[in-house]
């Protein structure tokens, strides 16, 4: 109930009204977050797709992460901003939704799939080569963050046919 009356008073404060009287605000945020959401799907796809020997083989997978996972951690950064400040302009859409929730959920899921696969490497770029095990792990893990990005999407679309007014 916290929540429900946390989101009826972020959406009478200044900030909020200001959001809701600016008839671009809300487009041009949404239009940010789904160019931020095209970064981040694009580099996970190009260093699992690797990780799972379908796509990119000529390079290294630590090669691979290095130059596109950057991409991926700023353009979170972004949609955390959006993502924010679409939350400010219609807590009613998202705070006591379910589906936001479990996007949430599945963001912090994703965070930490995404440091655990990138974290070894930046010590040894050949970490997830050097056993079978490991390159089992590396294909899990990569499986595993591509169904949770997915989810993502999924429950980001879903968000707006959830909303309990
Ligand atoms: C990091 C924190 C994030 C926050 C706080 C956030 C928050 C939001 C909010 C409030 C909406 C508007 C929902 C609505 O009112 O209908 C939204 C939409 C959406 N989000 Fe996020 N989001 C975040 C990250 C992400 C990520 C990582 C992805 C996917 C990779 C994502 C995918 C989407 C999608 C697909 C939509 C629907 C866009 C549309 O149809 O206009 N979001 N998000």
């Amino acid at each position: 109930m916290w929540l429900q009356d946390f989101s009826t008073w972020l959406a009478a404060t200044p900030a909020s009204l200001f959001i809701q009287a600016t008839d671009a605000i809300i487009p041009a945020v949404q239009t940010i977050h789904i160019l931020c959401i095209a970064v981040v799907i694009s580099a996970v796809l190009l260093v699992h797709l690797h990780t799972l020997g379908i796509a990119m083989r000529s390079q290294s997978g630590a090669a691979l992460a290095k130059r596109f996972f950057p991409w991926l951690w700023w353009a979170l950064a972004l949609l955390l901003l959006s993502g924010t400040i679409l939350i400010i302009a219609e807590p009613d859409r998202s705070l006591s939704n379910w589906v936001f929730q479990l996007k949430m959920l599945l963001v912090i899921a994703a965070v930490v799939l995404t440091f655990l696969f990138q974290q070894p490497l930046r010590k040894d770029p050949d970490y997830w080569q050097k056993s079978a095990a490991r390159r089992t792990n590396a294909g899990a893990i990569a499986i595993v963050s591509l169904c949770v990005w997915v989810g993502i999407v999924f429950a980001g679309r879903w968000i707006a046919y959830a909303i309990a007014y």
